[in-house]
Parts: C-alpha cells; structure tokens; sequence
C-alpha cells in the first residue's frame, strides 16, 4: 500500500467533480463552490446542466440553492454531462440514486456506470468518494473493482472512501453546513485523504474506522426513522380506536428517552422506505431473515396506512348528505413529503389513485404542482374549497364543508 499523500497535500487548490446534480448533489457542489473551489459537476441531463450553467436554478424549492446558483453556475460551478471534462479533478463525489427493483433488490446500474466513467479519467493520486446510501460493503467491493478495472490502478495509488449523504430536501444548504457528516475509507490512508478534503467545507466532520461502517451509520439512521414511523402509525390507529387523542399522548410521552415520530399515510420517497430493504435483503441472502423481523413488520404497518386511511375517508364521506359516488373528494397534496415536489413511492398519490379505482369522486390538489401536472397524472384537479370532503395528507386532517 503506498503511504505517501502525494499530489493530494495542497487540498485547498483542489478541483472537485461532483457526480449528479439532483436534489443530493446540486446543493453539494454549491456549497463547495462558495467555499472557493472550482467545482465541476457531471449529470446525463443536458437541460439541467443548461440551466446550471446559466445560473438558473432547477430546484427552486431549495432554501438558499437560487444565490448559490447564481453567483457560482457557469463560473466556479460547471455543469458538464461529459466526465472526460471532469479529468482535471483529483477529488470525485458520486451522488447518483441507487434504486430497489420490484422484488426489492439494489439496483447498482446509475452507480455502475458513474464509477466506470470516473475510471476512464482517473489519475495516480485522486480521491473518490461515494455518498449515495448505499448496503453496506458496497464501496470496498463493487466500487472498487468498476474503479480499477477501467483506471488499470489500484486502491493505494488513488484513495477511496464513503461519506453518506445526509441531508434533507428542502433545506440541505444548512444541513450542509451545521448536520454531522462522517467520512470512512476502504483503507486507513483514503479515510484519511478524503476527511482532509471536506473538512474545507463540511462544518460538522468525523472520521470513522472504515467505509463499511460509514455506510451502515446511513442505513441504520434510515432503518430507525422508517421503524419509528411504523411505531408512530400503529400507536395512532390504536388511540383512535381507544378514542384517545394520540398527539395530545405523544406531546407527552416524548422526552430525553422517547421520541415517538409522527403518524402519516406510509412512508414514500427514495430514501427512508428503501433502506430496511438493503438489510433484509442482505439477511435472506446469509439465510437469517429472522435477523430482520421488526423491518419487515414495519413495511407491513406503513404500507397499510393507505388501507386505513381509505376506510377513514369513506366513513367520513358517508357523513355527507349524498350518494357516495357524487360525494367530491379533494386529497390535499401528492408529494411524498410536505415541500418536496417529487412524487417517487409518494404514498399520498397512490392513496388518491386507490381511491379513484374505487370509484369514488376524488379530486386532487397540491400548491407545488399546476393543474395540467395533475392532470397528466390521469387524475382530476379541484381546490380544495370546491369539494364536499377534504384530507390532508400532511396534518391526517379530514374536513367537510361544513367544518371548514
Ligand atoms: N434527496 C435527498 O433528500 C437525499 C437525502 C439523503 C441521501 N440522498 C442520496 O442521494 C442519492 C441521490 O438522490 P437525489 O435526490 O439527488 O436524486 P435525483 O434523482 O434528484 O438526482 C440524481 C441525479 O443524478 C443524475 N444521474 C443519474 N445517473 C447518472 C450518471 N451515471 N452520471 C451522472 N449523473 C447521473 C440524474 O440525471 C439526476 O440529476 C439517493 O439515492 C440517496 O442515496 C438523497
């Protein structure tokens, strides 16, 4: 293993390359960019490197992304969707999805062909760290062979390592600068190298002993918050069925000790529902998926929600003085998340669908889409001051005209 830092000692004149610029990365690279390094960014997606470029901003919804982009897009923050222009970086970020497919099973394409192309450009001395979540094991195993097969060098002669990416959309560029981040390399050297790069512009930096366990830190987060919910939506349903107020309860109940999260329609998006899989996945491929009960069961409780909530809605609607099927109902937001305009796994939207393939008058509305958004959707738009019924997705709140 070779032990000399070499071209990597002067990490403030760095050239970083941050690979996909979506909601992870584009708040990543700007950040980096007003530290006063060069950044170039590397997307498939041609328009949004356009629109980078020309210091336009493609998601507005981000706090504090539009004077980032502004003031660095096209100038210190280039956007290129070719990675043979990203060849005079020495310190590479990879930030691209890793999706599950339909039985639940990680599917490592987007990160496959990020590395390959990172090792066609790769030199002695460059440093490349992968942040998308990830099971763990990942970086030292698949990473490091894409890496080495196409760059014809080994770990040792460039440096790898694995720091989770642990923001949340809406309001990363703080998270960026204040939410512990923590940094472990498949050797000792590279966790070394890389810690020494983002201290520059991570606020709230720890070394840990290895990538592995950098990446199960993120897995084992998510893992928590996506129990929890369960924990949360299961206490719910059963107050309610007690007819106990849960929020009054849980106001309560939390304290040092006890942080009981919020009930909700499920659990979408493409981080937090995906994460129990890279673990029970990986327990059923050693034969102990007894090791995964409590993740599995969560999946079970948090996709129910939707169940539930559709027999609430219906209930509710009977209330009205009409025929069920003319009762008008308005779901009151799609998005996976309050604020987050991406409909991915987002189980607010299969509740309206569901609802709609029941014949039921269902309606849609949310501020961060048009109505000709809605629509392509197949399904029908309405405020929500034109229904008999509305739910809240958000606040679990079912209001009728009258009560409104
Ligand atoms: N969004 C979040 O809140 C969040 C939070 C924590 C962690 N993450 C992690 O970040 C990862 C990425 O999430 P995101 O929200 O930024 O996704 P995103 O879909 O918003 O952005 C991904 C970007 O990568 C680009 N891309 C895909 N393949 C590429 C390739 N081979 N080369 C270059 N660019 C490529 C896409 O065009 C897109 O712009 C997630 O898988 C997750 O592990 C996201």
């Amino acid at each position: 293993m070779n032990n000399k830092i070499g071209p990597l000692n002067n990490t403030l004149d760095r050239c970083v390359a941050v690979i996909g610029l979506g909601y992870a990365g584009l708040p990543l690279a700007a950040v980096i960019a007003n530290s006063g390094r060069s950044v170039i960014g590397i997307d498939v997606d041609k328009k949004r490197c356009g629109k980078i470029n020309n210091g336009i901003n493609p998601i507005p919804e981000e706090e504090g992304l539009d004077s980032l982009v502004r003031a660095y897009g096209g100038k210190t923050l280039v956007a290129s969707t070719t990675y043979q222009d990203a060849k005079k970086c020495d310190f590479f970020i990879v930030i691209v999805p890793l999706f599950v497919d339909e039985n639940n099973q990680p599917d490592f394409s987007m990160l496959e062909n990020a590395f390959r192309n990172i090792g066609k450009v790769l030199k002695k001395g460059d440093c490349v760290v992968l942040e998308t979540t990830v099971p763990p094991g990942t970086t030292e195993t698949f990473v490091k062979d894409w890496l080495e097969e196409e760059s014809k060098l080994h770990v040792g002669e460039f440096y790898l390592a694995y720091s989770p990416e642990r923001i949340m959309t809406g309001v990363s560029v703080s998270r960026l600068k204040e939410f512990p981040k923590v940094v472990g390399g498949v050797d000792q050297h590279s966790g070394k190298v890389a810690f020494d790069v983002y201290k520059q512009f991570i606020g709230n930096l720890s070394l840990v002993s290895t990538a592995r366990v950098a990446e199960f830190i993120k897995v084992i987060e998510g893992c928590y918050r996506f129990t929890n919910i369960a924990l949360a939506n299961e206490l719910f349903k059963i107050a309610e069925e007690l007819d106990l107020d849960f929020y009054e309860a849980r106001q309560h109940a939390n304290h040092q000790y006890c942080d009981i999260h919020l009930p909700s329609t499920g659990v979408g998006g493409h981080c937090i529902p995906v994460y129990p899989w890279f673990l029970i996945k990986e327990m059923e491929k050693r034969k102990k998926p007894d090791f995964t009960i409590m993740l599995q069961s969560s999946h079970g409780v948090n996709d129910g929600m939707i169940d539930y909530w559709i027999q609430r809605i219906i209930v509710y609607c009977k209330e009205v003085k009409k025929p069920l099927p003319h009762v008008k109902i308005c779901i009151k937001g799609i998005s996976f998340r309050k604020g987050v305009k991406s409909v991915h796994k987002s189980r607010n939207l299969a509740l309206a669908r569901l609802l709609k393939e029941k014949g039921l008058n269902v309606y849609v509305y949310d501020e961060l889409f048009t109505r000709d958004e809605i629509e392509q959707m197949n399904l029908s738009f309405s405020t929500p001051d034109m229904v008999d019924v509305v739910f809240d997705p958000f606040t679990l709140e079912l209001m009728s005209q009258e009560s409104r």
